[in-house]
């Protein structure tokens, strides 16, 4: 790897601009550790290019130069795929200059937008021509279309919308060697050979620099109702949603499982949030429905659906909320649960998959073996139920000494991986590999799958200055 010059820097502030470079510590320390500081890096310079043009500019002379890039979006992403490394030799190439919302076509039912776009006001643009961007999650007011997907982001709406890999027709990105390659096609068809967008999107920064996208739209949700449901165990969880998607389809656009502890935690360090029961239960659940008609009956349905619920055994209590105020406290309580996490000390996130008819097993076998090998832990699992994707997160126990706790991370990853394999899961569903799950890739995937990404990574970036030590 190279080692940034006086001379390239000054040839990179010629393509930015003065604005567009950051060489001051302190102002680019926030660019340096992730959200919840779980890791941090060094970095020679930050860059900020506000066109395509600029970003094929910047990579072009660090590509001459060897110098390692390290692309950055909102840096809310939970692995450190967004942290460089410790050498101080990397250049981090942060998007959030990027910010053109550059076409709405509703004929298309698109909107291109550059990859620095935070993704709230993304929803914000589709809202405004009277469509629905559907990708929803807890980091929306701060995360970017491009980390959203380069790390292929999922979050609450996955089971009616699937995630940004569903929701992309087309992406701009630009090749380590600095040269455009322009993808940005709105077709729903094409069948002309590989599905290029697909290799970028998910791959973490490691293939090229992701710089516009083709999004869908949807039709605007008209009608919603929101229900807080508590229930006595996990197979309750699985039941519902069944029953719940058997009566209503596709207005079923949320299902979102917590246990206790996660809202435990809520309800301590979350401002706002009460419980809505007088009662304590061992699971509860988020449900929404939702209709692009005026005035659907979707009270009636939850009604009908929770009715069959109680009777089954499967639901304990419900509270439907009555008002946007309502609904927008229950989401809270949902959404507060990873910054109510953070005030319990260090935590260990597993953001895994399993077939969703397995989530009660997983969690059983899961919880009996860590409780038998690191007694006290508090297991905070919760997440996207009808994804089959659980936060199966960790905390300390109460009172422990962080080192400890922290010694014991790989140990207690390896645990959760062993029981996630056993019943045939991914181990990460959700936020990727970065620099937190790379090694355990290694161990977890298999040894082919491993070489064809290697192959690809070759392909693209022989010189391996794309996110090095992310990923693979
Ligand atoms: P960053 O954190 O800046 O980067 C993430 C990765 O993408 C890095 O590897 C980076 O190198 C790469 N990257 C960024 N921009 C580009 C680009 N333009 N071109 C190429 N590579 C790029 N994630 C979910 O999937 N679902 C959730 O429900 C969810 N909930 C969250 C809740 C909270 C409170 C927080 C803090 C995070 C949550 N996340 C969730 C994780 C995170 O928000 C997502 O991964 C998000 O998509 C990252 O976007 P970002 O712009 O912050 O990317
Ligand atoms: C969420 O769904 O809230 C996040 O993806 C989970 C997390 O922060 O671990
Ligand atoms: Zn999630």
């Amino acid at each position: 790897m190279g080692r940034l010059t006086e001379t390239l820097t000054k040839s990179l502030e010629n393509v930015v601009g003065e604005a567009g470079l950051i060489r001051d510590s302190e102002r680019m320390q926030s660019y340096l550790s992730d959200w919840r500081n779980a890791y941090r890096g060094e970095a020679a310079l930050v860059v900020r290019p506000a066109s395509t043009a600029e970003v094929a500019e910047v990579v072009r002379l660090c590509a001459q130069a060897g110098i390692a890039l390290v692309p950055q979006g909102g840096n809310t992403g939970l692995c450190g795929g967004s942290i460089p490394d410790a050498s101080g030799d990397q250049v981090v190439l942060s998007l959030t200059r990027m910010t053109q919302i550059r076409q709405v076509d509703p004929g298309n039912e698109t909107i291109t937008v550059e990859a620095g776009v935070i993704l709230q006001r993304l929803q914000e643009a589709a809202a405004e021509a009277g469509r629905l961007f559907p990708l929803s999650l807890g980091a929306e007011g701060s995360c970017t279309v491009g980390g959203n997907l380069a790390t292929n982001a999922g979050g609450t709406a996955v089971l009616r919308y699937g995630n940004m890999r569903d929701l992309t027709l087309g992406v701009e990105v630009v090749l380590p060697d600095g040269r455009i390659w322009n993808g940005l096609r709105g077709l729903r068809k094409d069948n002309t050979g590989y599905d290029l967008k697909q290799l970028f999107i998910g791959s973490e920064g490691t293939l090229g620099i992701i710089t516009a996208a083709v999004l869908k739209l949807y039709p605007a949700v008209r009608s919603r109702t929101t229900a807080w449901v508590a229930l006595p165990s996990t197979q309750a969880a699985v039941d519902l949603i069944g029953r719940m998607r058997g009566l209503c389809g596709d207005r079923l656009t949320g299902f979102e499982l917590m246990s206790r502890q996660s809202v435990e935690f809520v309800l301590r360090h979350v401002a706002g949030c009460n419980d809505p029961f007088a009662e304590v239960h061992p699971w509860y659940v988020l449900i929404e429905l939702s209709d692009t008609l005026l005035d659907a009956p979707l009270n009636e349905m939850l009604e009908n659906g929770l009715g069959e619920a109680f009777e089954q055994g499967e639901a304990l209590d419900a509270v439907v909320a009555g008002n946007e105020t309502q609904v927008a406290a229950l989401w809270k309580m949902r959404e507060g649960i990873s910054e109510a996490q953070n005030h319990e000390g260090p935590s260990l996130k597993h953001d895994i998959s399993v077939p969703v008819s397995s989530i009660p097993a997983f969690i059983e076998t899961a919880d009996q073996q860590l409780q038998a090998a690191f007694p006290g832990v508090r297991i905070v699992a919760y997440g996207h139920v009808g994804d089959g994707n659980l936060h199966y997160n960790i905390s300390k126990p109460v009172g422990s000494e962080d080192a400890p706790f922290k010694a014991q991370a790989e140990a207690i990853m390896h645990v959760i991986y062993d029981v996630t394999r056993a019943f045939a899961g991914s181990i990460s569903a959700e936020h990727g590999l970065g620099q937190a799950k790379r090694e355990a890739a290694r161990r977890y995937k298999d040894p082919l799958d491993l070489e064809l990404m290697r192959t690809l990574k070759q392909a693209l970036d022989p010189a391996g200055l794309m996110n090095p030590g992310k990923l693979l």
